[in-house]
C-alpha cells in the first residue's frame, strides 16, 4: 500500500490535508493521526470493514478492544446510553483531554470495535489537529495507539512512519505529543469509578469530581491467574523496546551505586548497556549509553520523553536497558505503570 505523509502545523491547521484525511476516513481507510497523548490509527468507528483493517495493521490481538474519539460532546448520544451523572461531571472537568470514559455502548457500535463487549470507550482529545481532523470525517473515529502492537506508542510521527508506513492509507503529522503516555481510561459503568489505565488525568484530578474513584489494583501489579486486569488491554506485555528492560528501585543514591555496579559487570560481559537515567542523576553514571529521561522536578516531562527514550535504546541497539524508577503519585503511576510493563515486571530493589 502507498501511504501519504502529510505535515500540517497547528497554528495553520491547513484545511485542505485535514479534509483530505477525513475523506478517507469516510471512505473507510485507514488516517494516522496526532493527539496530545499519543499517536493514534484511525478508522470509522461504525464501519467494521474499516476498524478490522486497524486489528491487521497493528498486529492486535482481537479480544482488545478501540476506544471510539469523537470532537463534540452531542456525539454521545448516539453511541452510549444510561450515562451516568459522574461521568458528565468527568467529561465537564477533563473534556477536551486525557481522558476515556468506558459506559454502556448502543446497537451502532459494530462488535468489532468494542470486542464484543457491552461497554465502550468514548474520548474527546484536546489537540487541535485531532478534533480538526475528527470533525472533517463526519464520524466518531476509532483509534488506538499508532504502533505496531507490543511496541512502545509513538509520540512523535517519525515513530508511526517506521511503524506503519505502507500499511495505512494517510499519515497525518504533527508536533511531538505533549502528554506522552495514553489516555486515563475510567470505567464508569460502576460505582465507585475504577481507573484501568492510569495516564494523564491523574487520580488525584480524578477525587477532585468521585472522591472514592480508585484505581484497579490489578494494574501495577504483574499479572498473573489470581489477579487479571478489567480492560483486556492491560494484560499484554507491553510497551516493549527490543532490549530487555530492568528496572531499579529504592532510595536514589543507591540506585545509582547499584545501576553503575551492574553497568560495569554487562560491560566486562562485552555488552551494551542503555540507562534511563534523569537530569538530577545523568551526571553520576561513569559509563554506559545514558539518556536522560527529564527532571525529576517535573513528573510531566518524564511522561512526555517516555515511550521515545525506550525507543531510542532501539535505535542503539543496545543488549539490555537499566531504568530508575520513580514516585507512585500524580503522573508518576502512569509512569510506573508503562515502565513495569516494558520491564515485564523485572524490578531490582536496593
Ligand atoms: O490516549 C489514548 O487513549 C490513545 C490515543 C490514540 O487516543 N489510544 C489508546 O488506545 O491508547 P489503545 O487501543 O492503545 O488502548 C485502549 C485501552 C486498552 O487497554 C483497552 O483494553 C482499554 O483501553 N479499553 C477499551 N475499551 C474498553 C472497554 N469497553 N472496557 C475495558 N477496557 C477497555
Ligand atoms: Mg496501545
Amino acid at each position: 500500500m502507498n501511504t501519504k505523509i502529510k505535515m500540517v502545523d497547528e497554528k495553520k491547521l491547513d484545511k485542505d490535508i485535514i479534509g483530505e484525511a477525513g475523506k478517507i476516513i469516510r471512505e473507510g481507510g485507514l488516517v494516522v493521526f496526532p493527539t496530545e497523548t499519543v499517536y493514534g490509527l484511525g478508522a470509522n468507528a461504525l464501519d467494521p470493514k474499516a476498524v478490522k483493517k486497524i486489528f491487521e495493521a497493528k498486529g492486535r490481538p482481537q479480544d482488545n478492544p478501540l476506544i471510539v474519539h469523537i470532537w463534540n460532546i452531542d456525539q454521545i448520544k448516539t453511541l452510549v446510553h444510561d450515562v451516568p451523572d459522574m461521568a458528565y461531571k468527568f467529561m465537564e472537568k477533563f473534556w477536551p483531554g486525557p481522558m476515556t470514559l468506558i459506559l454502556p455502548k448502543s446497537d451502532v457500535i459494530p462488535d468489532v470495535t468494542s470486542a464484543s463487549l457491552p461497554s465502550i470507550g468514548i474520548r474527546m482529545p484536546s489537540n487541535v489537529i485531532a478534533k480538526e481532523f475528527i470533525k472533517s470525517s463526519g464520524v466518531p473515529i476509532a483509534a488506538p495507539s499508532a504502533n505496531i502492537s507490543g511496541r512502545p506508542s509513538p509520540t512523535d510521527v517519525e515513530r508511526c512512519i517506521e511503524d506503519l508506513n505502507g500499511k495505512v492509507d494517510f499519515i497525518l503529522g504533527g508536533e511531538m505529543c505533549q502528554v506522552g503516555v495514553e489516555s486515563t481510561v475510567i470505567d464508569c459503568t460502576v460505582t465507585p469509578s475504577c481507573v484501568l489505565r492510569p495516564g494523564g488525568i491523574t487520580l488525584e484530578m480524578l477525587r477532585e469530581v468521585d472522591k472514592k474513584a480508585y484505581i484497579d489494583p490489578a494494574v501495577m501489579k504483574k499479572p498473573d491467574k489470581n489477579i487479571k486486569p478489567k480492560a483486556p488491554g492491560m494484560k499484554y506485555r507491553h510497551y516493549a523496546p527490543k532490549a530487555p528492560v530492568k528496572i531499579i528501585k529504592g532510595d536514589l543514591k543507591k540506585t545509582v551505586a547499584k545501576i553503575n555496579e551492574m553497568v560495569q559487570n554487562y560491560i566486562d560481559e562485552n555488552k551494551a548497556v542503555g540507562i534511563i537515567a534523569t537530569d538530577e542523576t545523568k551526571d553520576f553514571y561513569k559509563n554506559g549509553l545514558v539518556i536522560s529521561i527529564g527532571s525529576r522536578s517535573n513528573m510531566f516531562s518524564v511522561s512526555k520523553n517516555l515511550f521515545e527514550t525506550l525507543r531510542c535504546f532501539d535505535d542503539k541497539k543496545v543488549d539490555i536497558i537499566l531504568s530508575e524508577a520513580f514516585e507512585e503519585k500524580g503522573i508518576g503511576v502512569a509512569v510506573m505503570n508503562r515502565l513495569n510493563k516494558s520491564a515485564g515486571f523485572n524490578i531490582i530493589r536496593v
